[in-house]
């Protein structure tokens, strides 16, 4: 099957959350299986892709979008990687998505309109890679979701013709690319595709939207999370839309990519350790401390945070049971940037528990999974998780997680209060103040029992997150917008 997957981000080139991490593991997979994937990618300032370069493919002016090139890199991993190379719209200092002082960059709807055209080209006979047309457009997130509509556009001006069937991944529904309605013009976004039925979300325009109407299928990142999003708590506007088209969403969990985020082989860690030989981990733990500067404590109960710092991640809860922690001998690490006021608040923290709090403000690979390794139990109260990928992390790094009931979370972490038997981690039975200090008062009181503590961190070991079983999913989802039967194959 030829499969173009579409994405803002793909690790280890470009990455900003856990949309990086899929992006680099899922075509992987799925090329191993056999399938013939390309994806798609903005070539960002300062991005290292290596690899055969293939034929540059020029692609001409068209409507408000400049002329700009794909520039194909097969990769080691046997995907093949189209660069769309337009100096004007993506090399800039700053992130993806924003500028440098964290503000989403003015032109962000032309940014991503343009890659969801390129995307949806690749899908008809108008590719404009010769001998490759994708069967399947597999879109992610709202910087990618125009293609569907324009897939169905194509569909509809030229019936006879052959157009790739389109899946949206959502990825987390709070982020919904929302604009001004006029950009319908600049998009290129038929008159009758305007209203209700099509792009009109609110008043403005939505790109997610878009995705979700005219994609064929609709997929989230956790079965828990796709039927939340169908309710007014969780579906931040969008659940009516997305209860009009149940029947075209269904949630697959996430991976982890068992080559990068494995204590056994992780050269990102000082000491390298495993489930039948976890004794290095005790080590990974000393180094941190002393790195971090906070008392060189074996017994401390170190608690590790990587995170964005939005109010999704639940980071207030953590400061406001800090008390709990001091109080227990407990430490922190924390790695994250975002939300201004928790940066603040955590620094502050820092600076008045130097021993035993330790706040790393910016975005740091190696640091990350320094602290999935050192750390002895890995805080993600989150309020909403699409899916979450640290705690899976945290889980194959014998690092038991305390995680809020939500999404993702719910959906792969066993509560060792509740399972002792079986338990990974702990979970939240109320996402407030009083569930988290409730949670945490359940690890800290685990931690003081080694041979239950040694039971949890192993349980977690033995669990199998590796993607082949999701990208089988997908693959299932293929098939049936394509109309095949899921037995016929590649
Ligand atoms: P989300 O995508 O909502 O941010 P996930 O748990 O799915 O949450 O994925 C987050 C990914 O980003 C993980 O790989 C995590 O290690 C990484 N990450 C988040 N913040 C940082 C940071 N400050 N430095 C390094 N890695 C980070
Ligand atoms: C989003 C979600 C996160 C999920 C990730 C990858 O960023 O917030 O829960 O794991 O996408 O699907």
């Amino acid at each position: 099957m030829k499969i173009l997957f579409a994405t803002p981000e793909c690790a280890p080139y470009v990455k900003t959350g856990g949309l990086g991490d899929v992006s680099g593991a899922l075509p992987a997979t799925l090329a191993a299986m056999g399938h013939d994937v390309r994806v798609l990618l903005p070539a960002y300032r300062n991005m290292k892709v290596s690899g055969e370069l293939g034929d540059t493919v020029e692609l001409p002016p068209y409507g408000p979008f400049p002329a700009a090139q794909l520039l194909p890199v097969h990769t080691e991993n046997g995907v093949t990687m189209l660069l769309l190379a337009c100096p004007a719209l993506y090399q800039r200092s700053g992130g993806p998505y924003v500028d440098p002082q964290g503000r989403d960059y003015h032109d962000n709807v032309l940014r991503f309109g343009f890659l969801s055209r390129i995307a949806s080209l690749l899908g008809t006979v108008h590719s404009p890679c010769k001998d490759w047309q994708a069967d399947v457009v597999h879109v992610n997130d709202w910087p990618t979701a125009l293609a569907p509509m324009y897939l169905a556009e194509a569909r509809a001006l030229a019936p006879h013709e052959h157009v790739a069937r389109s899946v949206l991944t959502i990825h987390n529904i709070a982020f919904q690319g929302v604009f001004p309605m006029h950009t319908a013009d600049l998009l290129g976004v038929p008159a009758i595709w305007r209203g209700m039925d099509g792009v009109e979300f609110w008043g403005g325009l939505s790109m997610l939207k878009a995705g979700v109407q005219f994609a064929d299928a609709v997929t989230t990142v956790s079965p828990t999370y796709a039927r939340e999003i169908q309710t007014e708590a969780f579906g931040v506007g969008m659940d009516g839309v997305l209860r009009a088209q149940r029947g075209k969403l269904s949630g697959i969990l996430n991976g982890i990519d068992t080559n990068v985020w494995n204590p056994e082989k992780d050269k990102l860690i000082p000491h390298n350790y495993s489930a039948a030989y976890p004794g290095a981990k005790a080590q990974d733990k000393a180094e941190l401390q002393q790195r971090c500067g906070l008392a060189q404590n074996p017994q401390a109960m170190l608690f590790g945070v990587v995170s964005r710092l939005t109010p999704q991640k639940g980071i207030d809860l953590v400061l406001g049971a800090l008390d709990a922690i001091l109080a227990a001998d407990g430490q922190l690490v924390v790695l994250g940037q975002g939300d201004a006021g928790l940066q603040n608040a955590l620094r502050e923290a820092a600076e008045r528990f130097p021993r035993q709090v330790s706040v790393t403000v910016g975005f740091n690979e190696s640091q990350a999974h320094w602290i999935e390794a050192g750390a002895d139990c890995f805080l993600m109260p989150s309020r909403f998780e699409p899916c979450g990928l640290n705690q899976m992390y945290s889980q194959a790094y014998g690092t038991p997680p305390l995680v809020g009931n939500v999404g993702g979370l719910a959906d792969s972490v066993t509560d060792a209060t509740r399972d002792p038997g079986h338990g990974t981690g702990f979970v939240m039975r109320a996402g407030t103040p009083e569930g988290f200090r409730d949670a945490l008062t359940r690890a800290m009181k685990a931690y003081r029992e080694p041979a239950f503590w040694r039971r949890i961190m192993a349980n977690g070991m033995a669990r199998h997150f590796g993607w082949e079983e999701s990208a089988a999913q997908y693959v299932e989802v293929y098939e049936r917008v394509l109309g095949r039967t899921p037995t016929s194959s590649a």
